[in-house]
């Protein structure tokens, strides 16, 4: 049986700030973010987004009502996650009126909770033909102004269907994780703010895709001609390709070719994003899937998920006939086409706002925010929630 992505959402919020604008007030050359990191825009998440709010509105947009009652499983891979102790994914559950016979959880392990989510739900449907699992991967990258990770902060989320007899992608059996204890980024209960060890986080991400590659070759058989695309994990553009670029010289120049240029497509919309940690893999696989409209059924894709502390997995999938039909192209186009820039001052004000922690009531101006899910206030430590279809 064929099990895999059935559909795929993406939300990101309205607002950005443009790369180069950021480089020059912080006395960067421009060519540093748009080149050497490889980013033209960041997302900002306005007070009234979480990752709750993300997440919803990227499913809300793919689901019709047959889903709704299908779906007996949510699973929630964030780390900027709302509670440490209810899941993130009770409240989509009741945003979207899903089948209250369902699952509920939270996934965390950094940037990997939501391949965690995709795995669990395989084996999920694999014991549950009929049922069809919701993986959401949504987050706010925030690393504080100022600092050297800024420019690699963003917001979104994505939202996957995970069926039998998917209408994207099935995922095929082979895969290869590993786990390794590495302080390359980490973020303290007590922090809203992400450390990382830059250097070092780069060096793990490139030397976990080295080890987890070479394994699936050895298990798999396969190589590189065997694959039409390979997908990444993008904290920021370049990064996939600085893991890519040194172990290409194993195949010949016309795959090499192949994967770089596709390599290439598959970054679009995450250059304009930023990184949306456990979101961002797929994302790229989105951009690849939106944006190359030659794209062939029966190609096969290798994915790269890595979550630094850290655990990385490679696995696969091959597109499925009419794959095409069944993405939502026309509306992640408006959704880019109707964001706004914000400047460097309104960001870094949006920045500084924050919730109140004493339990005091707030209520938030939700008509500002064009999102159809949005956090309209907080009364008695409680976060409300509006879904604004529901009147
Ligand atoms: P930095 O110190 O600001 O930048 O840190 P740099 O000096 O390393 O320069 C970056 C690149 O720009 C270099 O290219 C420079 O040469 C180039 P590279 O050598 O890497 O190919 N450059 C220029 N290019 C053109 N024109 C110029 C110019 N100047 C310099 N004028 C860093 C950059 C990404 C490390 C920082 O932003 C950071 O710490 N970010 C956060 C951590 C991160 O994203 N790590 C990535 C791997 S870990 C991961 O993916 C997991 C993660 O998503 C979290 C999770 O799992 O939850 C982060």
């Amino acid at each position: 049986m064929k099990i895999g992505i059935d559909k795929i959402g993406f939300y990101a919020p309205h607002l950005y700030v443009d790369m180069i604008e950021l480089a020059e007030k912080r006395g960067v050359d421009p060519d540093k973010f748009t080149i050497g990191i490889g980013q033209d825009k960041m997302a900002v998440a306005p007070i009234t987004q979480d990752a709750v709010t993300m997440a919803a509105n990227a499913a809300s947009d793919i689901l019709d009502d047959a889903d709704k009652q299908a779906i007996d499983f949510v699973i929630f891979g964030t780390e900027t996650g709302v509670d440490s102790s209810k899941s993130a994914a009770v409240y989509v559950h009741e945003l979207l009126g899903l089948n209250p016979y369902a699952r509920a959880i939270e996934v965390k392990q950094a940037c990997y909770g939501a391949t965690a989510g995709i795995q669990m739900a395989k084996a999920h449907i694999a014991m549950n033909t009929d049922s069809k699992v919701l993986v959401l991967g949504s987050d706010i990258a925030r690393y504080g102004l100022h600092t050297s990770g800024e420019a690699t902060q963003g917001a979104g989320a994505v939202a996957l269907l995970i069926s039998a007899d998917p209408h994207i992608m099935a995922l095929e059996d082979q895969s290869v994780y590993f786990t390794a204890d590495v302080m390359d980024f980490w973020r303290p209960v007590y922090s809203d703010k992400a450390f990382a060890d830059g250097k070092l986080s780069n060096e793990q991400y490139i030397a976990f895709f080295s080890k987890v590659w070479e394994q699936y070759k050895a298990k798999s058989g396969l190589g590189f001609e065997d694959f039409e695309a390979m997908t990444f994990h993008l904290p920021y553009t370049k990064m996939g390709k600085k893991a890519l670029n040194p172990v290409l010289d194993e195949t010949t120049e016309d795959v090499q070719e192949r994967l770089k240029s596709n390599y290439q497509i598959s970054t679009g919309y995450n250059r304009n994003v930023g990184n949306i940690y456990t979101g961002s893999l797929y994302l790229s696989l989105l951009s690849l899937l939106e944006q190359k409209d030659d794209l062939q059924a029966s190609a096969r894709i290798g994915m790269f998920s890595y979550g630094s502390g850290a655990v990385g997995e490679f696995f696969t999938g091959i597109l499925q006939n009419d794959y095409r039909n069944y993405l939502c192209i026309k509306q992640h186009s408006a959704l880019f086409a109707s964001r706004r820039e914000v400047t460097v001052e309104e960001y870094e004000a949006i920045f500084e706002e924050t919730l109140p922690t004493d339990g005091a009531r707030v209520e938030l101006d939700v008509k500002n925010d064009p999102a159809e899910i949005c956090l309209a206030g907080v009364t008695a430590h409680k976060r409300q929630y509006v879904n604004k279809s529901n009147g």
